[in-house]
């Protein structure tokens, strides 16, 4: 049950069954493609008004795809919770914080949730990058990332920690290149983490995994056709946010509010994700309400940003926003005993699925 925004300030963690509905096959709901040209598909400008482009027919292997990158906050644990509380009848999905995309591979899983179109966006210029090659050249990385992964896994530690340092070390040539060296030092890093230094280049050492999986291709394919007809920005969020009406969904999971001085976890990009952003990410929430498009939004349960979302003051006093806690698991903090079980907060601008089937008809 949801904790009304009055009640929100107690959070209690409360048990909840899981109530993800597991792919039941697929059903081709798409329109055939409009003409799409190579340069708008690149096109990683501001968002224009004009509406996400036309849902194509996707391959039945999409709903199989996983994400593809780990991601420091990636939400594959707490899928099924999000999923449970994600609207019906999604015409156009937005996500503007797409990271490792564990919401928008998992709502293609199932028919019943699988939006028509989406807009993925990411302020990760790089990150978008290796989007678009698995989606349009998923040949050429699978190739790309063969080459890298034999060497090393043939290699021993001393060989295999040359190769990432080599790798790590070199400026990429073209976009296929930089998504295969991206992959490779993902799987290959210390944890998985992206982070970089101020002048964007990614700093994480070597990791030490004995077979890590750097290319899974069957999951690189499903990936593909998942992305297939999505379009893909990198702009800022606010940017990003100015399309959506109503109908759309947007899924919002910006970096974390850390919830300690000394557990901050910002780096994906060069710069940082302050207060001052989860301020203005909270007025672009609020605008997209008025606007009627729903918003899911999921973040730490930092007393800041829960005042942010259950204050009674400003437009949408009273309880404009759904505000319920759900355990998650930090993955990614370099000490392990900090890796244990903590809360997500999670906020709604529409009443959950449960809540809107107990409305009296008539409402
Ligand atoms: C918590 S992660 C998203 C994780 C994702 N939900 C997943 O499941 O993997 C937040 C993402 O926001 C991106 N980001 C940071 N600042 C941003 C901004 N101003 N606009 C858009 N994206 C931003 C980061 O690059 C990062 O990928």
């Amino acid at each position: 049950m949801f904790l009304s925004v009055g009640r929100a300030e107690s959070l209690a963690r409360h048990e909840r069954q899981p109530r993800f509905r597991p792919c039941e096959g697929w059903r081709v709901q798409f329109r055939a493609p409009p003409a799409v040209t190579a340069g708008d598909q690149r096109r990683s400008a501001a968002i224009p008004a004009a509406r996400a482009r036309q849902a194509r027919v996707r391959r039945p292997e999409a709903a199989l795809a996983r994400p593809f990158l780990k991601w420091a906050g990636g939400k594959q644990q707490i899928v099924p919770e999000l999923v449970a509380r994600a609207p019906r009848a999604i015409e156009t999905y937005y996500e503007p914080f797409i990271g490792g995309g564990a919401m928008f591979f998992a709502l293609l899983a199932d028919p019943a949730l699988a939006p028509k179109r989406a807009v993925l966006n990411d302020l990760n210029r790089d990150l978008i990058t290796v989007y678009e090659v698995v989606r349009d050249d998923v040949d050429a990385l699978v190739a790309r990332l063969e080459a890298l992964q034999e060497p090393y896994l043939a290699a021993d530690d001393e060989g295999r920690s040359a190769q990432f340092y080599a790798e790590r070390g070199r400026q990429p040539e073209g976009p296929v290149d930089l998504a295969a060296r991206f992959i490779f030092l993902n799987k290959t890093c210390f944890n998985g983490l992206y982070r970089v230094n101020r002048q964007g280049v990614f700093n994480v050492p070597h990791g030490k995994y004995r077979a890590p999986r750097i290319l899974d291709e069957p999951n690189l394919r499903a990936a593909s056709a998942a992305l297939a007809g999505v379009r893909l920005t990198h702009v800022d969020f606010e940017a990003a946010l100015a399309a959506p009406r109503q109908g759309d969904f947007v899924y919002l999971d910006p970096p974390f509010e850390p919830l300690s001085a000394t557990s901050s976890f910002t780096g994906y990009t060069e710069g940082s994700f302050s207060r001052t952003e989860q301020r203005r990410l909270k007025l672009a929430v609020d605008d997209l309400t008025e606007r009627g498009v729903h918003v899911m939004l999921s973040n730490s349960t930092q007393d800041y940003i829960l005042g942010l979302y259950t204050a009674n003051r400003g437009p949408f006093a009273g309880n404009r926003y759904r505000v319920d806690s759900t355990p998650a698991r930090r993955a990614i903090n370099s000490r392990g005993d900090k890796r244990g079980p903590i809360d997500e907060l999670v906020v709604l601008n529409y009443p959950p699925e449960d809540e809107r089937r107990e409305l009296p008809s008539g409402d």
